[in-house]
């Protein structure tokens, strides 16, 4: 197993070499353009992998701790921090006045997102672009220790809300498993990058329930991934008034989904993440349970298609964050810039969601796949506007479009 992880971390490691070479040599001769650590670590953020279930390249701590982190000074070191780059932040479009309405510490309520989605659906890029607000705690997704499966009702479903719903309440009491799955996956904690920024120094601070406690209730959003829960079971966190969520449930096409699953060695051969038939199954009652709370609760819950935010990454994003009542900040416009095909100010950049990504399947997956795909997934390609490909010659042809219109039917 070590073996295997010293392997790939250095196939890992070359790789990025490999790209990083590339960009700065494809931009080495222009002027305008000089790779800041910023972009850097930007691409190394967008190559990492979605859950963490393939080895994972550590930040490197460029500095050492010396001796016993003061956590009261650490947090007091935090508030400052929220407060002086939020400074300028537009509070009313969060419907609050000041940044202590939204602040649990101060008696407040933040803003919450729950991002409900699937393995290689694209949350890790959603993930990051509401992760690159200031002020953004990510909890990240909290249900990797359940491994490979889907969780549909209970048993499994009673602890995992309860889980779910003690970490939006920045409640880490009672969360062992959390604790001890994260003490040996460290990616669990690095993708929240405001924790990982005090215990990459100090890694027992990340699996301190009163410091991670602490720390989460100065925050004035959160946002929160989970790709093992569908979308039926989250009612019970909206109807919990003591919370303030809003959900996205994030679909992809199942052709792209399956295409990018076969470079992912965590998945084959679990069935919940590798058998057609059940990843569509799921994309139907996420669509049942979208309609159902949807006429509940109209104002918490958003659908959105990975393709729609992959080919159009700055309208998606900004109807988003409308969506979560967030104001757009000049972070956001960077990341988008450093991530995808739009340009702010004329300056392009490194790495990029093209707009092929979404549609690579079309030419990367054979016919006969595709085509079974499509038979176990017919009903879920209908409901969520995806259309079939009649053969080979169709599927590959560029006039194929893939996305048609959908609606949600309540
Ligand atoms: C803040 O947002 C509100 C609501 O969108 C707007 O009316 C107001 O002009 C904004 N204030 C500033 C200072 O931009
Ligand atoms: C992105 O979209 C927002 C809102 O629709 C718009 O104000 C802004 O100019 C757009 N930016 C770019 C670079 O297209
Ligand atoms: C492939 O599908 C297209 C679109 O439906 C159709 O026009 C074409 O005749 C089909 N080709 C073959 C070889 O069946």
């Amino acid at each position: 197993m070590l073996r295997r992880v010293n392997f790939y971390s250095i196939c890992f490691a070359f790789g990025l070499s490999v790209l990083l070479i590339l960009a700065g040599s494809r931009y080495a001769d222009n002027t305008y353009y000089r790779p800041s650590i910023e972009s850097r670590r930007n691409i190394r953020n967008f190559l990492k992998v979605e859950d963490g279930e393939e080895p994972y390249t550590q930040h490197i701590p460029t500095m050492q701790y010396d001796g016993s982190p003061d956590i009261k000074k650490l947090l007091e070191k935090t508030r400052s921090k929220i407060k002086y780059q939020l400074s300028k932040y537009n509070f009313t479009e969060s419907g609050v006045h000041t940044l202590e309405d939204l602040v649990i510490e101060s008696g407040g309520r933040p803003l919450q997102s729950l991002i409900i989605s699937t393995w290689r659906s694209g949350t890790t890029f959603l993930g990051e672009i509401l992760n690159a607000i200031p002020g953004t705690y990510y909890h990240y997704e909290p249900l990797l220790k359940y491994g490979i499966i889907q969780i549909r009702g209970p048993p499994e479903s009673e602890q995992a809300l309860s889980t779910i719903r003690a970490m939006l309440k920045c409640n880490y009491d009672g969360l062992e498993d959390y604790f001890k799955y994260g003490s040996k996956h460290s990616n669990q904690f690095s993708h929240n990058t405001r924790l990982w920024d005090h215990c990459k120094y100090k890694k027992e601070l990340c699996y301190d329930a009163e410091f991670t406690s602490r720390l989460c209730k100065l925050f004035p959003f959160h946002t929160m991934k989970v790709v093992r829960l569908r979308l039926r079971l989250i009612q019970e966190i909206l109807d919990d008034k003591e919370l303030n969520v809003k959900v996205i449930l994030l679909i992809r096409d199942p052709r792209g989904v399956m295409q990018s699953r076969q470079h992912r060695n965590f998945c084959q051969p679990a069935p919940d993440c590798w058998e057609p038939s059940l990843v569509c199954a799921d994309m139907i009652s996420d669509y049942v349970a979208a309609g159902r709370i949807q006429q509940q609760y109209p104002d918490s819950l958003l659908v959105l298609r990975y393709e729609e935010l992959a080919l159009k990454p700055n309208i998606t994003t900004h109807r988003i964050l409308k969506f979560l009542r967030l104001s757009a900040t000049q972070s956001i416009d960077e990341f988008l810039q450093s991530h995808t095909n739009v340009e702010v100010a004329g300056v392009s950049s490194t790495f990029r969601v093209s707009r092929d990504v979404p549609f690579r399947w079309k030419n990367a997956l054979d016919f006969t796949y595709v085509d079974e795909i499509q038979m176990a997934c017919k009903e879920a390609m209908l409901l969520w506007g995806y259309k079939l490909a009649n053969n080979e010659t169709h599927m590959k042809s560029k006039d194929f479009n893939p996305l048609d219109d959908y609606t949600i039917s309540q």
